[in-house]
C-alpha cells in the first residue's frame, strides 16, 4: 500500500487551505506562461489539484499519473463530478517508461519523494522520457538551500515541517499539513540541490532555473504585507525548471 493511500482523505482538505497556495500558483503561471493548446503530464498529480487547474487554462491534454490508488480515485471521482477530460492512471514515477511525448511534465512536491540520488535520477528519467525535444519540465519543490532552523517561520501558512536529522543525503523531512480541523502527516526526503541539479543533467534537461515563490500584486493587497514578509524572508518552496534538450539519450 502507498503512503497516500492512508492519508488521502486527510491531504485532500489540508492541501487546498495551505495559505501559501496562492504564491505557488501565481509563481507557476508567471513561469509557465500559455499553457493553452499544451500536452501536459503531470507526475505524483495526487488528488488533482493542478491537472484540474491546467485543463481548465486550456491546455489540450492533461493526463496525471500517481502511485496512489486512493489519490487517483479522489481525482477520478472529482473529474466524474465536474468533467474537464483530464486522465489519471496509476503508475509508479520511479519506473514509469515512455507514455507519451507531452509538451509540459511537471512535478509538485514529488521529487522530494526521492529517498537517495538513484531514485531521483529514475524520477528524472521518467520525466524525460515523456517530453518532447524542446519540452519543459517544472516541479515544485522544498527549497534545499533553506536552513532546517527557519522551518517554523512558515507554520503560520499551515505547514509544520522537520528535518529528521542532519542535512544531509536522504535525511528525512516530516511534513504535517493542517488547518482548524484537519491534518495530514507524510515524510519527504532532503536531497542537496547540486544532485538535483545533477539528476537533471544526467538527463539532458538544461538551462535549469530554480524560482523562489513569487506573491502577486492582489494577494499582497489582499492579505497584507506582513502576511507574505516570512515567506519571502524564508523561501521555504521553489518551482525548478528545465528544458529538454534536443538531442538526448535518457
Ligand atoms: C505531497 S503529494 C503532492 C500531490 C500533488 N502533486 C499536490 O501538489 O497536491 C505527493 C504525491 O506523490 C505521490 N508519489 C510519491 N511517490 C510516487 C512515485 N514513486 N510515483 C508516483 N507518485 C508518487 C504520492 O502518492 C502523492 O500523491
Amino acid at each position: 500500500m502507498a503512503e497516500y493511500d492512508l492519508i488521502a482523505q486527510s491531504y485532500l482538505k489540508t492541501r487546498q487551505g495551505v495559505l501559501c497556495l496562492p504564491a505557488e500558483i501565481y509563481t507557476f503561471e508567471t513561469m509557465a506562461g500559455e499553457i493553452a493548446g499544451q500536452s501536459i503530464l503531470e507526475l505524483g498529480c495526487g488528488e488533482g489539484f493542478y491537472t484540474r487547474k491546467l485543463k481548465q487554462k486550456g491546455a489540450a491534454k492533461v493526463l496525471g499519473i500517481d502511485l496512489s490508488e486512493q489519490m487517483i480515485e479522489l481525482a477520478k471521482k472529482q473529474e466524474a463530478r465536474e468533467p474537464l477530460g483530464v486522465e489519471y492512471l496509476v503508475r509508479d514515477a520511479l519506473e514509469l517508461g515512455q507514455i507519451g511525448g507531452f509538451d509540459i511534465v511537471i512535478a509538485t512536491f514529488l521529487l522530494n519523494h526521492a529517498q537517495t540520488k538513484e531514485q531521483l535520477l529514475k524520477m528524472c528519467q521518467s520525466v524525460a522520457v515523456n517530453l518532447k525535444p524542446g519540452g519543459r519540465f517544472m516541479a515544485l519543490n522544498h527549497n534545499l538551500e533553506l536552513s532546517p532552523e527557519f522551518y517554523p517561520k512558515l507554520e503560520k501558512y499551515g505547514r509544520r515541517q522537520t528535518m529528521r536529522g542532519l542535512r544531509e543525503e536522504g535525511t528525512p523531512i516530516s511534513v504535517t499539513l493542517f488547518n482548524a480541523t484537519e491534518k495530514s502527516t507524510f515524510t519527504d526526503f532532503y536531497l542537496s540541490q547540486a544532485t538535483y541539479e545533477w539528476a537533471f543533467q544526467q538527463v539532458g534537461l538544461k538551462e535549469i532555473v530554480w524560482h523562489p515563490l513569487l506573491v502577486s500584486p492582489e494577494d499582497i493587497q489582499k492579505f497584507g504585507q506582513a502576511f507574505w514578509q516570512d515567506l519571502m524572508d524564508y523561501p521555504i518552496f521553489v518551482w525548478i525548471e528545465g528544458v529538454k534538450e534536443c538531442q538526448t539519450s535518457v
